[in-house]
C-alpha cells in the first residue's frame, strides 16, 4: 500500500491531523492499535481553547460542538474557604474557553472520517516505523494475523506517551525532560447537574479538588490523591463524602451526589521529547508531551501541534521545505509555554507531602497574590484561555 502521510495513533491528534490533510488533498491513513471502541472509553478533560474551536471548525468539525459545548467566561479558584473568580473574557478582551468532552470531539472526528470514507486501521498490531531518515519511509504491521507494509512520504507520530514513534528514534537523537508529581487525580464523572456553573478550582489542607463537567447533566470531579491510592479503595460515597469537605460551605451544601459513570486514578507528569522532527517522522500530541491537567491543556497542544504540522505538509507539497524545517522549533515555543503554565498551576493549588515549610508559605503568598492582584489574575487567565498563536 501506498500512501503521503502515514498517521500512527487515532486519538485527537492523529484524527485532526486527518482530517486538516484530507481537507488539503493530501491523502493519508491512519493505524491505530486499539478498537474505536476503547478509543473513545477514555475519559480526559475537556477544555478548549479558542485556537482549538477554530482549528475545529477549519477541520470541518465543529457543528456539534457549537451546538452542546459551553462556553465559559471565567472560573473560581477557591483558596482558604473563599471562591475568587478569575474573568477570563474580562481580562483577555473577551477571550473564553468552551467545555466540550474529548470524548464527544473525537466522536465527531471519528464519525466525520468515516462519511468522508477515509481509512482507518483499527487493532493495528505490532506497529513499526523503518527508514524514516530517507526519503522513503515504510510503516508495517500486522491486521487480522497477516502482514502489511505501507510506503509513504511522511509518518506522524500521533501515538500518545507510550507509543512506537518515539520509541523508535536513536536515544542520542533525542533529549526529555521529565517531573513527575508525588500524587494522582481520582476523577470520577457522574450524570448529576455541575455543582456551580464555572469550573471551580479548590486548593486545601486536605488537597486539591476540581469541579468540572460535561453538559449541564453531566458532572467530572477530582480529587488529588495519594500514588498508593485504589480506585477499588474509594466507594462513590467515599468520593462524594471528601469532595465536599474540599469544598467551600455553599458549594458543598448545593453538591448534587449521583452514581458514578466512570472512575480512574491518573498520574501527573510533566514530559517533553525534543526535537519533535527525526527526518521524515514527526512527533506530535502526548507522543512529543505530557502535562499535568490542571491547566486543561493537553488536548490544546495536540491540536496546534497538528495544525502547525498540516500547513508543513502542505508547504511541502506545494514545494516548500520551510514548513518542516520549523515545524520542531515552532511547536516548542508554544509547549513550553504550555508546560510552564500546567506546572505552575500544579505547584500553587496542590498539596506537595515533602515541601519545605519555606517553600510552602511562599506559594501560598504567591496564590494569595494571584487571586488579588489584577496582574496576576490577568496572567492566569491569558494563559488559560490559551496564548496566541505565533505563525
Ligand atoms: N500503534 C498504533 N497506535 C498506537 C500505538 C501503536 N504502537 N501506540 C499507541 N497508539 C494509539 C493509542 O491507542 C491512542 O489511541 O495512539 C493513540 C494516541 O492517542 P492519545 O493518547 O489520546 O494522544 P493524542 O492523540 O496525542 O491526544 C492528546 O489526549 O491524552 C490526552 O491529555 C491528552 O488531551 C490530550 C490528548
Ligand atoms: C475536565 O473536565 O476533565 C477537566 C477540566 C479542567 C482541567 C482538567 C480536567 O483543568
Amino acid at each position: 500500500m501506498r500512501t503521503q502521510v502515514a498517521i500512527i495513533g487515532a486519538g485527537p491528534s492523529g484524527l485532526i491531523l486527518g482530517q486538516l490533510l484530507a481537507k488539503a488533498g493530501i491523502d493519508a491513513v491512519i493505524l491505530e492499535a486499539h478498537t474505536p471502541e476503547y478509543v473513545l472509553g477514555r475519559i480526559r478533560a475537556g477544555v478548549l481553547e479558542q485556537v482549538a474551536v477554530d482549528l475545529l471548525d477549519e477541520a470541518g468539525v465543529g457543528s456539534r460542538m457549537h451546538a452542546e459545548g459551553l462556553p465559559h467566561e471565567g472560573i473560581e479558584l477557591l483558596v482558604g474557604g473563599t471562591r475568587h473568580r478569575i474573568d477570563l473574557a474580562g481580562l483577555t478582551g473577551g477571550r473564553k474557553v468552551m467545555v466540550y468532552g474529548q470524548t464527544e470531539l473525537t466522536k465527531d472526528l471519528m464519525q466525520a472520517r468515516a462519511a468522508a470514507g477515509l481509512k482507518t486501521e483499527y487493532e493495528a498490531k505490532d506497529v513499526s516505523v523503518h527508514d524514516f531518515d530517507s526519503a522513503k519511509p515504510r510503516v508495517r504491521y500486522v491486521k487480522d494475523g497477516a502482514s502489511h507494509e505501507i510506503e509513504c512520504d511522511f509518518i506522524a507520530g500521533c501515538d500518545g506517551f507510550h507509543g512506537v514513534c518515539r520509541a523508535s528514534v536513536p536515544k542520542t537523537a533525542i533529549t526529555n525532560f521529565e517531573r513527575v508529581y508525588p500524587f494522582g487525580w481520582l476523577g470520577l464523572l457522574s450524570d448529576t447537574p455541575p455543582v456551580s456553573e464555572e469550573l471551580i478550582y479548590a486548593k486545601t489542607a486536605r488537597g486539591f479538588a476540581l469541579c468540572s463537567m460535561r453538559s449541564h447533566t453531566r458532572s467530572r470531579y477530582y480529587l488529588q490523591v495519594s500514588l498508593t491510592e485504589r480506585v477499588e479503595d474509594w466507594p462513590d460515597d467515599m468520593f462524594w463524602d471528601e469532595l465536599r469537605r474540599r469544598l467551600d460551605p455553599q458549594a458543598s451544601a448545593r453538591l448534587v451526589t449521583g452514581p458514578s459513570i466512570e472512575k480512574s486514578i491518573a498520574p501527573l507528569r510533566s514530559f517533553v521529547a525534543e526535537p519533535m522532527r527525526f527526518g521524515r517522522l514527526f512527533l506530535a500530541g502526548d507522543a512529543a508531551h505530557i502535562v499535568p491537567p490542571t491547566g486543561a491543556k493537553g488536548l490544546n497542544l495536540a491540536a496546534t501541534d497538528v495544525r502547525t504540522l498540516s500547513r508543513a505538509l502542505i508547504e511541502f507539497y506545494q514545494g516548500s521545505e520551510a514548513g518542516i524545517d520549523h515545524y520542531s522549533a515552532r511547536c516548542l515555543r508554544r509547549i513550553w509555554k504550555a508546560e510552564r503554565f500546567s506546572w505552575w498551576m500544579t505547584l500553587l493549588l496542590h498539596t506537595f507531602p515533602d515541601t519545605n515549610p519555606f517553600e510552602q508559605r511562599a506559594l501560598d503568598a504567591e496564590l494569595d497574590y494571584v487571586v488579588h492582584s489584577l496582574a496576576g489574575r490577568t496572567t492566569l487567565a491569558e494563559n488559560y484561555v490559551g496564548l496566541p498563536f505565533e505563525d
